[in-house]
């Protein structure tokens, strides 16, 4: 991507539908770029056209566009040298209003903070920890070094999988340090640089920035309004033939949606058919909310070329930074072989304070559950009766509302709603191809009253908004 040139016309498909009622055209302009650069979607390195070339693209004043890329250079966006152009770069700080490396937690005191799918920690961690804590000393005696995890908590993890009917040996699991570090060792082991790797639109947007990091071509195929749509992934298998696919199959991130028995069989037939390798995501498959049957995992339909994902991030705690894969018996060497210039193993103390929690999920679980119900009823009611012309279905599971605005003003509203100390991620960032501007994911994390007053001062912002567009601002480079 370095030095690559974006012509006119691209840069003005990207801008989109950008109008200057929101202020003057040079600062709308500025921070319409400034979006998409902090964003990922004009990579840094990338050449702009020259000011004429835009001028004439975007039919505004020259005056416009050599005012918004001076005030890009200003705040560290673009570098302009004789003979080269202007390039584009991230700030070397850059602070918490982009927040290219926001954290959960960090720089949002007093902010209402709907960027991050990710609740805090069940109640029963320090119990586990401490027990947890009695069990090191053994180990302190041996190197620490299990590259496929501790077996106690592989025997956990399998047993997981017998319970929901896929029997599954211990030696089958690999422990990883989250299940975005799993989906990156998958990748790894069953690509190479250049292969197609089919994907969801909208989906996860740290996972496939690992998947094209790692040189793979995303082949993303959109989510119809009601879930997966069947047809055009089985016509997408047979046109592109990926090499993988990375799919999210329990209350998809951000959608909501669960995918049936029916088509989970359905679509790995055509997995099967074309030899490529599913790497399904279920970090979220324990986060049923509505006391509904879960259809058998993923790799129940094809036990051979099925991958499976896995994590405590979303069930008991992020912080603990421990997912896991679930691997054919006939490709574990392969993986292990993947992982080994990744790293070598998880946290032993860790991954000892997760087993303690696996042993204990019959309690921890439902508790879990209800707690997350009870926000996310508290979420839809806020955004029913604040905003009620937002469309979103009630998930059965997970984390999030997938709400559809009536404008596409995703990204607009971002900014606004940042200055009315309301953080919340545009649709687009969940798209792997851009677009997306009409949709906000909202996830129910914070406590009620949070959510409640949080929905109160996005809808002010929007209504401050409707009609109109406003500047974009903050965009999350990680996303939970
Ligand atoms: C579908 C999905 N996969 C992976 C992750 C990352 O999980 P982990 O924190 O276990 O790496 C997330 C959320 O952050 C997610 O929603």
């Amino acid at each position: 991507m370095i030095g690559q040139q974006l012509p006119a016309s691209t840069l003005d498909g990207l801008l989109g539908n950008w109008s200057t009622d929101a202020g003057p055209a040079y600062r709308v302009l500025a921070d319409r770029l400034r979006l998409l650069i902090a964003d990922g979607r004009i990579m840094p390195g990338a050449r702009l056209p020259s000011e004429r070339e835009l001028t004439d693209a975007l039919g505004v004043s020259r005056t416009t566009v050599a005012s918004a890329y001076r005030e890009l250079r200003d705040r560290g966006y673009l570098v302009s040298r004789r003979g080269s152009g202007s390039v584009t770069a991230l700030p070397s700080k850059v602070g918490p209003e982009l927040g290219r490396h926001h954290a959960p937690g960090i720089d949002t005191e007093g902010l209402y903070d709907f960027t991050c799918a990710a609740p805090a920690a069940v109640p029963g961690i320090s119990t586990a920890v401490a027990a947890a804590s009695t069990q090191l000393p053994v180990h302190l005696a041996t190197p620490g070094y299990h590259p496929q995890g501790l077996p106690e908590l592989r025997a956990e993890v399998a047993a997981m999988y017998d319970d929901r009917g896929l029997p599954t040996s211990p030696d089958q699991i690999i422990i990883t340090a989250g299940a975005l570090a799993a989906t990156s060792i998958a990748i790894r082991a069953f690509t190479q640089i250049g292969d197609r790797v089919l994907t969801e639109s909208p989906t996860h947007p740290n996972s496939v920035d690992a998947i094209r990091r790692s040189g793979c071509r995303v082949v993303a195929a959109p989510m119809s309004p009601g879930g997966w749509d069947l047809p055009l992934l089985e016509a997408t298998i047979r046109q592109t033939a990926p090499r993988a696919a990375w799919m999210v199959v329990d209350f998809q991130n951000p959608t909501g949606w669960l995918m049936p028995a029916a088509e989970r069989q359905q679509l790995a037939t055509a997995f099967a058919r074309s030899r490529t390798t599913a790497i399904i995501d279920e970090t979220l498959g324990e986060l049923w909310l509505d006391g509904q049957e879960m259809p058998p995992p993923f790799a129940a339909y094809h036990p051979e070329g099925v991958i499976t994902v896995g994590s405590v991030s979303k069930s008991y705690w992020g912080g603990l930074r421990i997912g896991w894969m679930r691997v054919p018996s006939s490709l574990v060497a392969r993986v292990l072989d993947a992982r080994a210039s990744l790293d070598l193993g998880a946290p032993v103390l860790d991954q000892l304070v997760v087993a303690e929690l696996l042993r204990d999920r019959a309690t921890l679980l439902p508790e879990r559950r209800a707690d997350l119900a009870r926000r996310r009823d508290a979420l839809a009611a806020a955004v029913s009766s604040e905003l009620p012309d937002w469309r979103f279905e009630l998930p059965g599971g997970g984390l999030s509302l997938w709400c559809e605005l009536p404008e596409p003003v995703g990204s607009s509203l971002v900014g606004v709603a940042q200055r009315n100390g309301v953080l919340v991620v545009a649709g687009s960032r969940f798209s792997p191809d851009g677009g997306l501007e009409s949709f906000i994911r909202l996830p129910y994390t914070l406590e009620p009253d949070a959510l409640r007053d949080g929905v109160r001062q996005l809808a002010a912002s929007y209504r401050s908004l409707t009609g109109t567009q406003s500047n974009p601002g903050f965009t999350p480079a990680m996303i939970a």
